[in-house]
């Protein structure tokens, strides 16, 4: 499975996200007290940005509509959403933040 660097340790702040591009797939990337997590960018009810959304502990809210995710899982945890979305494997090498790319 091939890994792809994202962005660099010191791109994204603690308690924050971003949206990231790799492999032709866009990423919400997020560092959660030093410990990285990926998940599909596109949120499950109709695909907003939650690489955009708000952090509180472990959880992201969709900007669009509120949905909410278990940023370690991918799990919804609170709706309108019921689909989870995609998490992806991520590891640190170097001060770089890698994820693993399924189906890439
Ligand atoms: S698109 Fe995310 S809650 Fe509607």
């Amino acid at each position: 499975m091939p890994v792809v660097k994202v962005a660099a340790v010191g791109d994204i702040a603690p308690g924050t996200g971003m949206v990231v591009e790799a492999a032709g797939r866009t990423l919400a990337l997020f560092n959660l007290n030093g410990t990285f997590y990926a998940l599909d960018n596109k949120c499950t009810h109709v695909g907003g940005p939650l690489g955009e959304g708000d952090v509180a502990g472990n959880v992201v809210t969709c900007p669009w509509h509120g949905s909410k995710f278990d940023i370690t899982t991918g799990a919804v945890v609170g709706p309108p959403a019921r689909r989870p979305v995609a998490a992806l494997r991520v590891s640190v090498k170097n001060n770089e933040v890698m994820v693993e790319m399924p189906g890439t």
